[in-house]
């Protein structure tokens, strides 16, 4: 027999009628913001994420998907998506004419991280990116359109909404130095993986979930203290749009993000309901991205649901049942040209009906029909046939009633 691959799930049942519930929403919500749909592929060459993620991050350094194609290049299943919008934006010089231009994605991504409650190695998720503007009052709106989105299913005491500014190349290295020093000087009570990171990635430490990390943290110099003016200032006018569009934020300077492409603003909505998997949405500002890839100095911002986390979270706050079946149709050899037609014409309402196709005892077909938790049974036999009147059963109340076929359609119409 054969098994799934380790972190990699198959997903059915009544989950599928959660997972159809975010994308109806996100369908109906994105657009209202002006974003549009564009699809990328699961597979890129290799150094686009390593470029573009940053080499040192956990992402890249041993967390892809990678393989070699047979003419010798390097291919990795997607880690995430806005590594390839921006290349999708490049390539097609979709930066033409120029304005703001605004995407949502979604699909499926692969990491290998440890699997646990809500962390898998392929996971769903939902991203916008937004290219174009410079403007605070452009990160607010994102920031607002996550919190809309995520309050949209009434999870709004699950969620909390949490921002920082994480510099820019003017003032991020001189805070990295400071943190360096600082580090080194307590470089015993860090985890062997903040031991390395000292150099590479000290920020990251200020991520780390061990307990000794933490406590040194506490008194770690903070990136809001150490920002340039124009960081401050975009920063400060950020919150106040923030307030403007009532947006509930708390400023976390510990936010770090674990992708090298974020300048300024960080943001992550974090729910204390699974586990360590704390953030279900995370974006922030790449402004020096598209350049890097090999485009235009365009800014880019955007963020990133894990549908697999928001799901979760649905699961807990309310019970939805996959009704599969409103009206299974039980018939018998002779009589499946009028149970088709039956059928036709309920599915040509949009009712879901289904046929027994194995023309069995009714016994055993009502049996099938519970099992499929069919709402209404309707019986095309003998007598039905000769009275031209069919059987109509109500499967949660047991109640029975005899009706035509047109008083049928009728009956469904209404509801
Ligand atoms: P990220 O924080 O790496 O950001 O991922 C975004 C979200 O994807 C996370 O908050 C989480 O909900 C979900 N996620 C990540 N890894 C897993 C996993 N292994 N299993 C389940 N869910 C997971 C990004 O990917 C950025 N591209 C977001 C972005 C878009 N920034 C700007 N634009």
């Amino acid at each position: 027999m054969f098994k799934k691959v380790k972190g990699f799930r198959d997903i059915f049942g009544d989950d599928i009628a959660y997972w159809e519930l975010v994308e109806a929403k996100f369908k109906e919500i994105f657009p209202r913001f002006c974003y549009s749909e564009i699809k990328i592929p699961v597979l890129e060459k290799s150094e686009l994420f390593v470029r573009g993620i940053g080499e040192t991050t956990d992402i890249v350094e041993k967390e892809m998907f990678t393989f070699q194609d047979r003419d010798g290049s390097y291919l990795s299943l997607r880690p995430e998506g806005t590594a390839s919008v921006v290349r999708a934006y490049i390539e097609n010089k979709l930066y033409e004419p120029p304005s703001i231009k605004k995407y949502y994605y979604y699909g499926p991504m692969f990491r290998r991280e440890r699997p646990q409650k809500g962390r898998f190695r392929q996971f769903y998720q939902l991203g916008v990116e937004a290219f174009g503007s410079e403007s605070p009052l452009l990160d607010a709106e994102i920031i607002y359109l996550l919190y809309y989105f995520l309050n949209s299913f009434d999870l709004g005491d699950f969620l909390k909404m949490e921002i920082n500014s994480i510099g820019c190349p003017d003032c991020r290295p001189k805070y990295k130095e400071k943190l360096i020093d600082y580090f080194k000087a307590n470089i015993d009570k860090l985890c062997d993986d903040c031991k390395r990171r000292l150099d590479r990635n000290p920020m990251r430490i200020l991520d780390c979930k061990i307990d000794s990390c933490k406590e040194v943290v506490k008194e770690a110099p903070i990136i809001l203290d150490n920002l340039c003016d124009v960081c401050n200032e975009h920063f400060e006018k950020l919150k106040g749009y923030l307030r403007q569009f009532g947006v509930n934020f708390e400023v976390n300077p510990y936010i770090v993000r674990g992708l090298d492409y974020y300048v300024r603003t960080a943001f992550e909505m974090v729910t204390d309901k699974l586990g360590a998997s704390s953030a279900v949405g995370a974006g922030g500002r790449y402004d020096g991205l598209i350049k890097d890839l090999g485009g235009p100095d365009i800014p880019g911002i955007g963020f990133a649901i894990g549908v697999d986390r928001l799901v979760e979270l649905l699961k807990l706050k309310k019970e939805i049942k996959a009704f599969d079946v409103d009206v299974y149709v039980i018939t018998f050899e002779d009589f499946t040209e009028i149970a088709i037609n039956v059928c036709s014409d309920l599915r040509n309402l949009g009712i879901k009906t289904s046929l027994s196709y194995d023309l069995g005892s009714i016994k055993s077909e009502m049996k099938k029909a519970n099992r499929l938790n069919a709402k209404y049974v309707i019986i095309i036999g003998d007598d039905e046939v000769k009275t031209g009147e069919f059987a109509v059963k109500n499967m949660e109340t047991g109640e029975q009633i005899k009706l035509s076929k047109e008083k049928i359609l009728e009956f469904f119409k209404n509801r």
